[in-house]
């Protein structure tokens, strides 16, 4: 009998995801100033892991990202191509992936982060990938909520975190429940 191989998931890097008002862009060495500035913002770093005021390091970081693989590292930015945010995707496990790394600032409009998400989720899924997984910090309350609106599961926690796990059929839910925030098709530019 011939056994069918079918391809594995993987995280790849992509130049970039086309949405309805945004677009996920690969990060780039000169991003590293508005990286620092968004992730030590004193409100929106609470409940992310810190990072180093040092631009210098996190150019040194990305051009690393850049030449690695497994992870796909994203500026969320409007069309005339001012950035927003960041968002990743890292840690594959069989076919789950992990995202996180997920920052708007306080000046975007408020559908920004539905909508990266949402193009997280679809990218996900043309990349092969069945399930999606993610850590919040216990007192992350709003996130916590966005991600069980979309039907997350608890499936462990730690004294720090919940974590979850959203399955594909939930994934393909959300990206129905919430078409109005995606264009009927999705370009994805490769690198
Ligand atoms: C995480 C982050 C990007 C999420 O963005 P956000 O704008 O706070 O997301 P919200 O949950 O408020 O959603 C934005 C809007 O979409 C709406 N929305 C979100 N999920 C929705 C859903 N499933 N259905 C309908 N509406 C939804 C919200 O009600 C909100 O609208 P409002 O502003 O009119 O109330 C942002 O809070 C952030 O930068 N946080 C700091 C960093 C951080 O903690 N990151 C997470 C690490 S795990």
């Amino acid at each position: 009998m011939m056994i069918k191989k079918v391809t594995d998931p993987a995280i790849h890097q992509a130049a970039s995801i086309v949405g309805r008002s945004i677009k996920l862009r690969n990060v780039k060495p000169d991003d590293a100033g508005f990286i620092v500035d968004l992730r030590t913002n004193e409100k929106k770093g609470r409940f992310i892991s810190s990072t180093s005021q040092d631009i210098n390091e996190q150019k040194q970081w990305i051009k690393r990202y850049l030449s690695s693989e497994g992870q796909a590292y994203f500026i969320i930015e409007d069309f005339n191509g001012h950035p927003y945010g960041t968002v990743r995707m890292y840690d594959q496990q069989e076919n789950s992936f992990c995202w996180g790394s997920w920052v708007i600032s306080a000046e975007a409009p408020a559908h920004f982060a539905i909508e990266s998400a949402l193009l997280i989720y679809q990218y996900a899924l043309s990349l092969g990938f069945e399930r999606a997984h993610f850590d919040v910090r216990k007192g992350n309350l709003s996130v916590i909520k966005f991600h069980e609106r979309f039907g997350a599961e608890r499936t462990d926690e730690t004294e720090l975190d919940i974590h979850y796990s959203l399955s594909k059929e939930n994934i393909l839910s959300a990206l129905e429940k919430f078409k109005k925030y995606l264009p009927d098709h999705i370009l994805i530019n490769q690198v």
